[in-house]
């Protein structure tokens, strides 16, 4: 589900107006130690947070994301300290070698987080951590993957993404196939994003943003 050029350069643009939630992230990236951390951003997008965590002391920022467009605007930056590429499923990235796993409003996006997130523990290093924001839209497992249209912002600042519907209970029990053990789950407020008000069945479903940090065991 990679994002296509218009839809790239439109959250790009918008962007820096859906950081209700932000503010959750920041004490615990230096809880964990983001100076001098080695960094995988999974899902980078437009390389902004990459700058943000080198603004935070991170020593080096390896971005990957499944939009080729994405891909361009983060080069196009042109930041030290900093590489960015087109990933799959599978990584390219060697084994054990990052120290933090960032991942800002991506795992919605995607079907398989079981084996993604086998994927993300192998390249992070035992005792690291990885940390992430997102959304859920259900506690029912037969709702588990529905896509549904989100609207992040309002007004003319809108931009129109779909997402797939994600449960706690699936990512916890996910995370820990996945040999990552919690540390923190906070459901937090996100006053950036609503389910499509003209989608029929957005009553089945409830908007919700998580916190998690977890770490590698
Ligand atoms: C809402 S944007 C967030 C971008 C960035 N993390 C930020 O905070 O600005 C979601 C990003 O996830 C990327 N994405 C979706 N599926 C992905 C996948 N399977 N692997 C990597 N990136 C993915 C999209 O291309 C898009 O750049």
């Amino acid at each position: 589900m990679g994002y296509s050029k218009s839809l790239a350069d439109t959250y790009a643009k918008n962007r820096n107006r859906y950081r209700s939630s932000d503010k959750f992230l920041t004490p615990l990236l230096k809880k964990i130690g983001i100076k001098g951390a080695t960094v995988l951003d999974f899902g980078c997008g437009d390389g902004s947070e990459a700058e943000r965590l080198l603004a935070m002391g991170a020593k080096k920022i390896v971005g990957v994301d499944s939009s080729a467009q994405m891909i361009r605007l983060a080069k196009a930056k042109k930041l030290s300290k900093s590489e960015f590429s087109i990933n799959g499923t599978k990584l390219k990235q060697k084994a054990g070698q990052f120290d933090i796993v960032f991942s800002r409003f991506v795992l919605h996006y995607i079907r398989d987080l079981r084996g993604q997130f086998k994927e993300l523990s192998r390249v992070t290093k035992k005792g690291g951590h990885f940390l992430a924001l997102f959304q859920c839209l259900t506690d029912d497992p037969k709702l588990i993957n529905t896509q549904l249209p989100i609207n992040l912002g309002k007004g003319r600042n809108v931009t129109k993404i779909k997402i797939l519907a994600k449960s706690i209970d699936m990512i916890r029990e996910d995370l820990s196939k996945a040999g990552f053990k919690p540390i923190k789950m906070l459901k937090v407020k996100n006053s950036d994003s609503s389910i499509d008000p003209l989608y029929k069945n957005r009553f089945r479903f409830k908007n919700s943003t998580y916190v998690l940090l977890v770490e590698k065991v």
